[in-house]
């Protein structure tokens, strides 16, 4: 299973935060802000991943992730020119999806919940396209998904004025192979962008779209402004600290998943086991 975190963008709502430094590398609470999104795409089973960075930004996500090979994973990275819009992610990743369905997440999107690996490996092992949403208090924000009375999908808008429903689409996407073509074919918004929402019209329209409403017993935070990357900074620091078990830690996702093996995560927290997340890594290792 392919996988793609899209970690680009100009992130100007968090000016100054990102005049030197990429949205996605900033912390929430005490990891990077793509450390959350990439364990989720590792939940739901990709272990062969594509980072999609901006140009003067590559080198730096290397530095942080590397080959992926340290978590079992596979990682390789791409450039977005600019920020031409989500959807032409289909553009520069055409020879990394080939033949192969695709997940697609956004590296600001936080995901939280019991059942969510079951619900993003559906989304892995279906057909045509799977999208996942989320009841919001302003829809107005995201692309919104509208439903007939017998509850299927009719509509998705991109930040309409009247929103159909409170449902948001979110940061999760499902592709088959298709979705590099249907990207290709499709042209440019009034914004200039390659619009995530018009290849999901498409999907819905060809009857081939899925739409998952997560429930209320799961966390879905975008972290694109100071206010909600605070919130989603302090949600993280609640959980942690009630439970004492961390979010989004590839190391420990990797290890839990058997994607390396109990020597290989001691290796891995050799060098930080002076940090609290070397501590905490640590503990895992030692309960076994
Ligand atoms: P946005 O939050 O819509 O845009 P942004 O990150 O540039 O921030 P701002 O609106 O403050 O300028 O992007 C959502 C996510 O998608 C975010 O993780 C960045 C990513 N993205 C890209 O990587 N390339 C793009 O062309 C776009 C539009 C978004």
């Amino acid at each position: 299973m392919k996988g793609i975190v899209l970690a680009g963008g100009s992130g100007t709502r968090l000016y100054p935060m990102t005049r030197a430094a990429n949205k996605q590398l900033l912390p929430v609470y005490n990891k990077p802000m793509v450390y959350y999104p990439l364990t989720t795409l590792m939940l739901a089973g990709c272990r062969d991943i594509l980072l999609v960075v901006n140009p003067q930004d590559v080198e730096t996500y290397r530095r942080l992730f590397g080959d992926g090979s340290q978590w079992g994973l596979q990682i390789s990275y791409a450039a977005q020119p600019k920020p031409g819009g989500i959807a032409e992610v289909f553009l520069i990743g055409r020879d990394f999806i080939g033949s192969d369905r695709v997940g697609l997440i956004l590296g600001d999107n936080l995901f939280y919940g019991d059942s969510l690996p079951t619900m993003a490996e559906r989304g892995a092992t279906g057909t045509g396209a799977t999208i996942y949403a989320y009841w919001v208090s302003d829809p107005s924000a995201y692309g919104v998904v509208g439903f007939d009375d017998d509850g299927r999908p009719n509509s998705i808008i991109e930040k309409p004025k009247v929103p159909a429903s409170n449902w948001a689409v979110t940061g999760l996407y499902f592709y088959d192979a298709d979705v590099c073509d249907v990207a290709a074919r499709l042209p440019r918004s009034a914004r200039g962008e390659l619009e995530i929402s018009d290849v999901n019209a498409h999907y819905l329209k060809a009857g081939r779209l899925t739409v998952e409403k997560l429930g209320r017993g799961y966390a879905w935070l975008d972290t694109g402004t100071p206010s909600s990357l605070l919130k989603a900074a302090q949600f993280v620091e609640t959980v942690e600290d009630r439970q004492g078990l961390q979010i989004g830690s590839p190391e420990e996702v990797a290890w839990r998943r058997g994607y390396i093996d109990d020597a290989a995560f001691a290796g891995l927290i050799e060098p930080i086991k002076e940090s609290e997340y070397g501590k905490y890594l640590q503990r895992l290792l030692a309960r076994g």
